[in-house]
């Protein structure tokens, strides 16, 4: 198993029902260590910015408008297979086809307000997470 980070956002349906702490116990009792973390309210433009690789798709600009419609919290958690490990916390993209006791099962309330983002790849954590913070911000333990 490898000692990995990955980009995590509390999205601004989670933050709103007050689900901020529920949602962090459940990353470390997982055994993943929150590492960085700020809380922000995305520009549009940093929504698309974040996005830019599912531009095309139909639902960009939905997606981009609920990024941005309210403040969100944004972490680094790291650990074991963390990429992995956060994504089976999460559940499906779709709460609907989420399994039982995952965090979008448990909080989410459609596809499109779905709770928590994941990191997919060790590429694009690298990238999310840079892209949200300075190498100074990050206190790995
Ligand atoms: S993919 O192909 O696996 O990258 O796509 P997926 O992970 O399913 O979705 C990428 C992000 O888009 C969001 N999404 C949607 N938003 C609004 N409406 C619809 N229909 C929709 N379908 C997918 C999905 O929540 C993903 O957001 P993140 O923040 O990456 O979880």
């Amino acid at each position: 198993m490898a000692l990995e980070r990955t980009l995590s956002i509390v999205k601004p349906d989670a933050v709103a029902k007050n689900v901020i702490g529920e949602i962090y116990s459940r990353f470390e009792k997982a055994g993943l260590k929150i590492v960085a973390a700020k809380m922000k309210h995305l520009s549009r433009a940093e929504a698309e910015g974040f996005y830019a690789v599912h531009r095309e798709r139909p639902f960009f600009n939905a997606l981009v408008e609920f990024m941005s419609s309210g403040p969100v919290t944004i972490q680094a958690l790291e650990g074991e297979d963390a990429i992995a490990k956060n994504r089976e916390l999460m559940g499906a993209t779709n709460p609907k086809e989420a399994a039982a006791g995952t965090i979008r099962a448990d909080f989410a309330d459609s596809i499109d307000a779905n709770a928590v983002h994941g990191s997919d790849a060790a590429e694009t954590a690298a990238q999310e997470i840079a892209y949200f913070f300075e190498p100074n911000e990050i206190f790995s333990r």
